[in-house]
Protein backbone atom coordinates (compact mmCIF):
# COMPACT_ATOMS: atom_id res chain seq x y z
CA UNK A 1 0.00 0.00 0.00
CA UNK A 2 1.35 3.69 -0.86
CA UNK A 3 1.60 5.94 2.39
CA UNK A 4 0.14 9.87 1.77
CA UNK A 5 3.38 11.39 -0.09
CA UNK A 6 4.59 8.61 -1.40
CA UNK A 7 5.53 8.58 -5.00
CA UNK A 8 7.28 6.35 -7.46
CA UNK A 9 10.04 7.16 -8.76
CA UNK A 10 10.40 7.35 -12.60
CA UNK A 11 13.60 4.92 -13.06
CA UNK A 12 16.57 7.44 -14.81
CA UNK A 13 16.95 5.07 -17.81
CA UNK A 14 13.33 5.69 -18.68
CA UNK A 15 13.82 9.72 -18.07
CA UNK A 16 16.53 9.63 -20.07
CA UNK A 17 15.52 8.30 -22.83
CA UNK A 18 12.59 10.44 -22.96
CA UNK A 19 14.27 13.67 -23.21
CA UNK A 20 15.89 12.91 -26.65
CA UNK A 21 13.31 11.05 -27.59
CA UNK A 22 11.32 12.09 -31.33
CA UNK A 23 8.32 10.20 -30.30
CA UNK A 24 8.10 12.24 -27.21
CA UNK A 25 8.93 15.35 -28.78
CA UNK A 26 6.19 14.97 -31.55
CA UNK A 27 3.58 14.27 -28.64
CA UNK A 28 5.00 17.64 -26.89
CA UNK A 29 4.82 18.93 -29.97
CA UNK A 30 1.04 18.35 -30.17
CA UNK A 31 0.48 19.19 -26.83
CA UNK A 32 1.76 22.81 -26.46
CA UNK A 33 0.10 23.50 -29.73
CA UNK A 34 -3.40 22.73 -27.99
CA UNK A 35 -2.13 24.12 -24.91
CA UNK A 36 -1.40 27.61 -27.52
CA UNK A 37 -4.66 27.37 -29.41
CA UNK A 38 -7.24 26.64 -26.76
CA UNK A 39 -6.12 28.50 -24.10
CA UNK A 40 -7.85 31.22 -24.68
CA UNK A 41 -11.21 29.44 -25.17
CA UNK A 42 -13.79 30.73 -22.42
CA UNK A 43 -16.76 28.60 -23.95
CA UNK A 44 -18.37 26.50 -21.13
CA UNK A 45 -19.21 26.75 -17.75
CA UNK A 46 -17.50 25.78 -14.48
CA UNK A 47 -20.45 22.79 -12.91
CA UNK A 48 -22.14 24.85 -10.13
CA UNK A 49 -24.80 22.02 -8.91
CA UNK A 50 -21.86 20.77 -6.59
CA UNK A 51 -21.15 24.44 -4.78
CA UNK A 52 -18.08 23.80 -3.89
CA UNK A 53 -16.61 23.10 -7.27
CA UNK A 54 -17.65 26.59 -8.40
CA UNK A 55 -14.47 27.57 -6.49
CA UNK A 56 -11.87 26.29 -9.13
CA UNK A 57 -9.95 28.56 -10.97
CA UNK A 58 -12.36 28.51 -14.66
CA UNK A 59 -9.53 28.91 -16.67
CA UNK A 60 -6.75 26.29 -15.68
CA UNK A 61 -5.64 24.08 -18.24
CA UNK A 62 -2.88 21.37 -18.41
CA UNK A 63 -2.87 17.98 -20.36
CA UNK A 64 -0.47 15.43 -20.06
CA UNK A 65 -0.05 12.12 -21.84
CA UNK A 66 1.69 9.13 -20.59
CA UNK A 67 3.09 6.34 -22.36
CA UNK A 68 2.70 2.25 -21.78
CA UNK A 69 6.03 2.19 -20.39
CA UNK A 70 6.02 5.37 -18.11
CA UNK A 71 7.57 8.08 -20.15
CA UNK A 72 5.11 10.92 -19.97
CA UNK A 73 4.70 14.68 -21.38
CA UNK A 74 2.75 17.28 -19.43
CA UNK A 75 1.79 20.94 -20.19
CA UNK A 76 0.48 24.18 -18.43
CA UNK A 77 -1.31 23.16 -15.49
CA UNK A 78 -1.20 19.55 -15.33
CA UNK A 79 0.24 19.36 -11.80
CA UNK A 80 -2.91 21.31 -10.13
CA UNK A 81 -5.06 18.84 -8.51
CA UNK A 82 -8.92 18.46 -8.78
CA UNK A 83 -11.66 15.83 -8.18
CA UNK A 84 -12.07 13.16 -10.14
CA UNK A 85 -15.45 13.07 -9.82
CA UNK A 86 -17.13 10.59 -12.66
CA UNK A 87 -13.72 9.25 -13.88
CA UNK A 88 -13.71 7.56 -10.44
CA UNK A 89 -16.22 4.83 -12.21
CA UNK A 90 -13.20 3.43 -14.34
CA UNK A 91 -11.76 2.12 -11.57
CA UNK A 92 -14.56 0.75 -8.89
CA UNK A 93 -15.90 -1.03 -12.33
CA UNK A 94 -12.88 -2.73 -13.10
CA UNK A 95 -12.19 -3.12 -8.95
CA UNK A 96 -15.38 -4.84 -8.05
CA UNK A 97 -15.31 -6.78 -11.22
CA UNK A 98 -12.23 -8.41 -10.02
CA UNK A 99 -13.68 -8.99 -7.01
CA UNK A 100 -16.91 -10.63 -7.93
CA UNK A 101 -16.36 -11.71 -11.55
CA UNK A 102 -18.12 -11.45 -14.61
CA UNK A 103 -21.34 -13.28 -13.76
CA UNK A 104 -22.28 -11.41 -10.56
CA UNK A 105 -20.91 -7.82 -11.95
CA UNK A 106 -23.71 -8.34 -15.15
CA UNK A 107 -26.41 -9.50 -12.86
CA UNK A 108 -26.13 -5.91 -10.63
CA UNK A 109 -25.53 -3.40 -13.98
CA UNK A 110 -25.74 -3.70 -17.67
CA UNK A 111 -23.14 -2.52 -20.19
CA UNK A 112 -25.99 -0.45 -22.71
CA UNK A 113 -25.52 3.16 -23.38
CA UNK A 114 -28.73 5.11 -22.63
CA UNK A 115 -28.19 8.36 -24.17
CA UNK A 116 -29.77 10.11 -20.91
CA UNK A 117 -27.41 12.06 -19.02
CA UNK A 118 -25.47 11.57 -16.34
CA UNK A 119 -27.68 11.66 -13.29
CA UNK A 120 -31.20 10.97 -14.86
CA UNK A 121 -32.93 8.67 -12.46
CA UNK A 122 -34.21 5.77 -14.54
CA UNK A 123 -33.14 2.16 -14.88
CA UNK A 124 -33.26 0.07 -17.71
CA UNK A 125 -37.07 -0.79 -18.43
CA UNK A 126 -35.94 -4.26 -19.75
CA UNK A 127 -33.84 -5.59 -16.81
CA UNK A 128 -34.79 -2.62 -13.71
CA UNK A 129 -30.90 -2.75 -13.70
CA UNK A 130 -29.30 0.26 -14.56
CA UNK A 131 -27.94 1.10 -18.29
CA UNK A 132 -24.38 0.68 -17.61
CA UNK A 133 -21.65 1.69 -14.84
CA UNK A 134 -20.79 4.97 -16.13
CA UNK A 135 -24.17 6.59 -15.57
CA UNK A 136 -24.52 7.42 -11.80
CA UNK A 137 -27.72 4.53 -11.62
CA UNK A 138 -25.10 2.40 -11.78
CA UNK A 139 -21.98 3.35 -10.26
CA UNK A 140 -23.84 3.87 -7.67
CA UNK A 141 -24.97 0.36 -7.84
CA UNK A 142 -21.38 -0.71 -7.75
CA UNK A 143 -20.51 1.43 -4.83
CA UNK A 144 -23.35 -0.40 -3.21
CA UNK A 145 -21.77 -3.93 -4.21
CA UNK A 146 -18.47 -2.71 -3.10
CA UNK A 147 -19.99 -1.46 0.20
CA UNK A 148 -21.36 -4.97 0.91
CA UNK A 149 -18.40 -6.80 -0.11
CA UNK A 150 -15.62 -4.90 1.56
CA UNK A 151 -17.76 -3.97 4.69
CA UNK A 152 -16.68 -0.73 6.46
CA UNK A 153 -13.36 -0.53 4.79
CA UNK A 154 -14.74 -0.12 1.41
CA UNK A 155 -13.13 3.36 0.96
CA UNK A 156 -9.77 2.66 2.19
CA UNK A 157 -9.50 -0.15 -0.59
CA UNK A 158 -10.93 2.20 -3.43
CA UNK A 159 -8.13 4.75 -2.20
CA UNK A 160 -5.46 2.34 -2.69
CA UNK A 161 -7.07 0.73 -5.91
CA UNK A 162 -6.64 3.90 -7.17
CA UNK A 163 -3.52 5.27 -5.71
CA UNK A 164 -1.73 1.88 -7.06
CA UNK A 165 -3.09 3.04 -10.48
CA UNK A 166 -1.47 6.58 -10.43
CA UNK A 167 1.64 5.11 -8.44
CA UNK A 168 1.12 7.71 -5.80
CA UNK A 169 -0.98 7.91 -2.13
CA UNK A 170 -3.78 10.38 -3.65
CA UNK A 171 -5.96 11.81 -1.38
CA UNK A 172 -9.47 13.11 -0.42
CA UNK A 173 -10.82 16.85 -1.12
CA UNK A 174 -12.71 17.06 2.36
CA UNK A 175 -15.00 20.10 1.44
CA UNK A 176 -16.00 18.86 -2.37
CA UNK A 177 -16.65 15.84 -0.25
CA UNK A 178 -19.15 17.92 2.37
CA UNK A 179 -20.56 20.06 -0.06
CA UNK A 180 -21.76 16.99 -2.43
CA UNK A 181 -23.09 15.43 0.56
CA UNK A 182 -25.05 18.68 1.55
CA UNK A 183 -26.48 19.21 -2.02
CA UNK A 184 -26.66 15.55 -3.64
CA UNK A 185 -30.58 15.01 -3.63
CA UNK A 186 -30.47 13.37 -7.15
CA UNK A 187 -27.89 10.92 -6.27
CA UNK A 188 -29.56 10.37 -2.83
CA UNK A 189 -32.81 9.67 -4.82
CA UNK A 190 -30.94 7.09 -6.81
CA UNK A 191 -29.96 5.39 -3.99
CA UNK A 192 -33.62 4.70 -2.99
CA UNK A 193 -34.60 3.91 -6.41
CA UNK A 194 -31.70 1.21 -6.15
CA UNK A 195 -32.66 0.13 -2.59
CA UNK A 196 -36.17 -0.28 -3.55
CA UNK A 197 -35.76 -2.24 -6.97
CA UNK A 198 -33.13 -4.12 -4.69
CA UNK A 199 -29.78 -3.69 -6.87
CA UNK A 200 -28.14 -3.07 -3.13
CA UNK A 201 -29.15 -3.93 0.64
CA UNK A 202 -26.64 -2.06 2.76
CA UNK A 203 -27.70 1.43 4.10
CA UNK A 204 -28.31 4.10 0.95
CA UNK A 205 -26.80 6.49 3.65
CA UNK A 206 -23.51 4.99 3.70
CA UNK A 207 -23.33 3.65 0.12
CA UNK A 208 -23.87 7.43 -0.58
CA UNK A 209 -21.01 8.54 1.42
CA UNK A 210 -18.74 5.71 0.08
CA UNK A 211 -20.01 7.44 -3.63
CA UNK A 212 -19.32 11.00 -2.82
CA UNK A 213 -16.00 10.19 -1.36
CA UNK A 214 -15.14 8.25 -4.35
CA UNK A 215 -15.76 11.54 -6.55
CA UNK A 216 -14.00 14.03 -4.19
CA UNK A 217 -10.74 12.01 -4.82
CA UNK A 218 -7.97 14.77 -5.65
CA UNK A 219 -6.07 13.66 -8.71
CA UNK A 220 -3.82 15.63 -11.94
CA UNK A 221 -4.30 15.89 -15.17
CA UNK A 222 -0.49 13.63 -14.53
CA UNK A 223 -1.95 11.11 -12.93
CA UNK A 224 -4.93 10.75 -15.30
CA UNK A 225 -2.47 10.55 -18.02
CA UNK A 226 -0.73 7.31 -15.76
CA UNK A 227 -4.06 5.95 -14.32
CA UNK A 228 -5.26 6.11 -18.19
CA UNK A 229 -1.79 4.12 -18.97
CA UNK A 230 -2.29 1.44 -16.21
CA UNK A 231 -5.38 0.57 -18.34
CA UNK A 232 -3.43 0.75 -21.61
CA UNK A 233 -0.83 -1.35 -19.93
CA UNK A 234 -2.72 -4.62 -19.22
CA UNK A 235 -3.91 -3.52 -16.08
CA UNK A 236 0.16 -2.94 -14.45
CA UNK A 237 1.08 0.20 -13.76
CA UNK A 238 3.69 1.09 -16.19
CA UNK A 239 6.75 2.03 -13.65
CA UNK A 240 5.57 -0.05 -10.96
CA UNK A 241 4.38 -3.31 -12.57
CA UNK A 242 1.90 -3.32 -10.05
CA UNK A 243 -0.74 -5.50 -11.64
CA UNK A 244 -3.43 -3.11 -10.43
CA UNK A 245 -6.55 -4.86 -12.42
CA UNK A 246 -7.32 -8.27 -14.27
CA UNK A 247 -7.13 -8.88 -18.01
CA UNK A 248 -11.16 -9.22 -18.13
CA UNK A 249 -11.71 -6.61 -15.74
CA UNK A 250 -9.43 -4.14 -18.09
CA UNK A 251 -11.16 -5.44 -21.65
CA UNK A 252 -14.53 -4.64 -19.89
CA UNK A 253 -14.08 -1.51 -18.68
CA UNK A 254 -12.17 -0.20 -21.91
CA UNK A 255 -15.70 -1.69 -24.31
CA UNK A 256 -17.76 0.32 -21.45
CA UNK A 257 -15.48 3.06 -21.31
CA UNK A 258 -15.97 3.41 -25.54
CA UNK A 259 -20.13 2.50 -25.61
CA UNK A 260 -20.82 4.62 -22.41
CA UNK A 261 -18.31 7.12 -20.92
CA UNK A 262 -19.39 10.04 -22.64
CA UNK A 263 -23.04 10.18 -21.91
CA UNK A 264 -25.32 11.28 -24.13
CA UNK A 265 -22.23 12.94 -25.85
CA UNK A 266 -20.78 9.28 -26.52
CA UNK A 267 -21.73 7.99 -30.05
CA UNK A 268 -20.49 11.86 -31.11
CA UNK A 269 -17.51 11.11 -28.74
CA UNK A 270 -16.69 7.39 -30.64
CA UNK A 271 -17.36 9.01 -34.20
CA UNK A 272 -15.09 11.88 -33.84
CA UNK A 273 -12.10 10.73 -30.98
CA UNK A 274 -12.57 6.89 -31.18
CA UNK A 275 -10.75 6.11 -27.60
CA UNK A 276 -12.27 4.70 -24.70
CA UNK A 277 -12.56 7.65 -22.33
CA UNK A 278 -14.37 9.46 -19.13
CA UNK A 279 -15.11 12.73 -18.35
CA UNK A 280 -15.84 14.26 -14.73
CA UNK A 281 -17.63 17.37 -13.68
CA UNK A 282 -14.42 19.20 -12.25
CA UNK A 283 -13.02 19.43 -15.17
CA UNK A 284 -11.24 16.16 -16.39
CA UNK A 285 -11.31 13.41 -19.35
CA UNK A 286 -9.32 10.39 -19.05
CA UNK A 287 -8.62 8.46 -22.55
CA UNK A 288 -6.98 5.45 -23.18
CA UNK A 289 -5.22 3.77 -26.42
CA UNK A 290 -5.08 -0.06 -25.64
CA UNK A 291 -1.41 -0.55 -25.26
CA UNK A 292 -0.30 2.60 -25.99
CA UNK A 293 -0.80 5.43 -23.35
CA UNK A 294 -3.19 7.28 -21.32
CA UNK A 295 -4.14 11.11 -21.74
CA UNK A 296 -5.14 13.41 -19.14
CA UNK A 297 -6.53 17.02 -19.44
CA UNK A 298 -7.90 19.52 -17.29
CA UNK A 299 -10.11 22.36 -18.07
CA UNK A 300 -13.58 22.76 -15.94
CA UNK A 301 -15.16 24.87 -18.41
CA UNK A 302 -17.97 22.24 -19.28
CA UNK A 303 -20.50 21.84 -22.11
CA UNK A 304 -24.00 21.27 -21.84
CA UNK A 305 -23.31 17.22 -21.85
CA UNK A 306 -20.87 17.74 -18.63
CA UNK A 307 -17.65 17.24 -20.73
CA UNK A 308 -14.63 19.52 -20.54
CA UNK A 309 -14.67 21.95 -23.40
CA UNK A 310 -10.95 22.12 -24.23
CA UNK A 311 -10.75 18.56 -23.34
CA UNK A 312 -12.92 17.52 -25.61
CA UNK A 313 -10.76 19.37 -28.29
CA UNK A 314 -7.34 18.06 -27.14
CA UNK A 315 -8.81 14.25 -27.23
CA UNK A 316 -10.01 15.44 -31.27
CA UNK A 317 -6.74 17.12 -31.99
CA UNK A 318 -4.50 13.78 -30.72
CA UNK A 319 -6.43 11.30 -31.96
CA UNK A 320 -6.43 13.13 -35.94
CA UNK A 321 -2.70 13.77 -35.30
CA UNK A 322 -1.37 10.80 -34.61
CA UNK A 323 -4.15 8.52 -35.93
CA UNK A 324 -5.25 7.03 -32.80
CA UNK A 325 -8.84 6.55 -34.12
CA UNK A 326 -9.48 2.83 -34.26
CA UNK A 327 -11.05 3.00 -37.69
CA UNK A 328 -8.61 5.74 -38.97
CA UNK A 329 -8.63 4.30 -42.83
CA UNK A 330 -5.61 5.99 -43.06
CA UNK A 331 -3.90 3.55 -40.88
CA UNK A 332 -1.78 6.47 -39.64
CA UNK A 333 -1.17 5.38 -35.91
CA UNK A 334 -0.25 2.27 -36.67
CA UNK A 335 3.26 3.59 -37.57
CA UNK A 336 3.29 5.96 -34.90
CA UNK A 337 2.67 3.61 -32.92
CA UNK A 338 5.49 0.83 -33.84
CA UNK A 339 7.57 3.91 -33.30
CA UNK A 340 7.00 3.50 -30.18
CA UNK A 341 6.78 -0.06 -29.47
CA UNK A 342 9.91 -0.49 -31.32
CA UNK A 343 11.70 1.63 -29.46
CA UNK A 344 11.84 -0.02 -26.21
O1 LIG B 1 -22.57 12.18 -9.21
C1 LIG B 1 -22.20 13.33 -9.32
O2 LIG B 1 -23.01 14.20 -9.50
C2 LIG B 1 -20.72 13.69 -9.31
N1 LIG B 1 -20.11 13.37 -8.11
C3 LIG B 1 -19.98 13.11 -10.46
C4 LIG B 1 -20.63 13.48 -11.75
C5 LIG B 1 -19.71 13.61 -12.91
O3 LIG B 1 -18.53 13.83 -12.80
C6 LIG B 1 -20.35 13.54 -14.23
N2 LIG B 1 -19.38 13.68 -15.31
N3 LIG B 1 -19.24 14.38 -16.22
Amino acid sequence: MLRAGEAIQIPQDVEAAAMNDPVIAEIESLLRWQHEHYGDLREGEVADYIPELTKTPADLFGIAVTLHDGRTVAVGDASYPFTIQSISKVYTFPMLLDLIGREGIYSLVGVQPSSDPFNAITLDPRTNRPFNPMVNTGAIAVAGRLREVLGPNAFEAILDTFSRAAGRALDVDEKVFESERQEGHRNRAIGHLLRAAGVFHASVDEVLDLYFRQCSVLVTAEDLAMMGATLSNLGAHPVTRDPVFGLEAVRDTLSVMFGCGMYDGAGDWATRVGLPAKSGVGGGIMGVVNRQLGVGVFSPRLDEVGNSVRGKLCCIHLSENLGMHPFDATNAGSSFFSAISGRR
